[in-house]
């Protein structure tokens, strides 16, 4: 399994070369480091989280023309390497849980599932978040801040698709409410830890906007 996770890290590395929408590289090494380490407090099976994790972005339909091409690319790499069925449905079935989706996904059907989704939503938060959401929002032509606008906003799964908010919104329209979707005690932990700095961040933020606007 060791080396089918190097050449899956290695995947990761080729497939992400050239972006800056946030889902680059690091963060994909970021999140299989969390899982294996929240797998081992949780006494779960590393293997499989660290597969799911270094593969969950490679999978997303958000990188491809056609619907399902990203899984199928997957499911045949992690057959090529000879993984048992039940591993790679077991690792299919995580990636289909991780995804945000506005809230608006199912929820993981197994502690590895609960543990990658974990592990994504931490890097969504604290000041990498926060570096996240910027470079997002930059990438799709999206503002930064506009004053305003109301900060909290109810939104239905397709006006969360949209993603017509601004670079701030956003920490109201999820990254506030990702801590209550944690699974484990020690993602909880340290979601709190994270969200914290985001909320500094934020009142330092409307403060300097405020005064240099004077
Ligand atoms: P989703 O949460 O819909 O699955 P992604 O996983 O593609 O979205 O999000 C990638 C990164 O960009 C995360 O850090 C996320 O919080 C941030 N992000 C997602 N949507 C937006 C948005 N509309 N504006 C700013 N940042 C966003
Ligand atoms: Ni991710």
């Amino acid at each position: 399994m060791n080396d089918t996770i190097d050449r899956a890290a290695a995947w990761a590395w080729d497939f992400f070369q050239s972006d800056s929408t946030g889902h680059d590289y690091h963060h994909t090494k970021r999140v299989a480091s969390r899982a294996v380490r929240l797998a081992r407090e949780e006494e779960a099976d590393a293997g499989i989280c660290a597969l799911a994790a270094w593969l969950h972005d490679i999978a997303d339909d958000k990188f491809y023309h056609t619907k399902g091409e990203g899984a199928e690319d997957v499911v045949s790499f992690l057959r090529s390497e000879q993984l048992s069925t039940e591993s790679i449905q077991a690792i299919m079935e995580i990636i289909d849980t991780v995804s945000y989706k506005g809230g608006f996904n199912r929820d993981p059907e197994t502690l590895e599932g609960q543990i990658v989704r974990d592990a994504d939503r931490l890097d969504a938060l604290g000041a990498v978040g926060t570096a996240r959401t910027f470079m997002f929002a930059g990438a799709h032509n999206s503002s930064m801040h506009r004053p305003g606008d109301p900060l909290e906003r109810e939104l239905d799964q397709h006006a969360y698709e949209r993603r017509d908010g601004s670079a701030v919104q956003h920490f109201y329209e999820k990254l506030f409410k990702l801590k209550e979707g944690i699974s484990t005690a020690s993602g909880r932990r340290e979601a709190l830890v994270l969200e914290n700095r985001m909320t500094v961040f934020l009142e330092w933020f409307f403060e300097e906007w405020e005064q240099k606007a004077d």
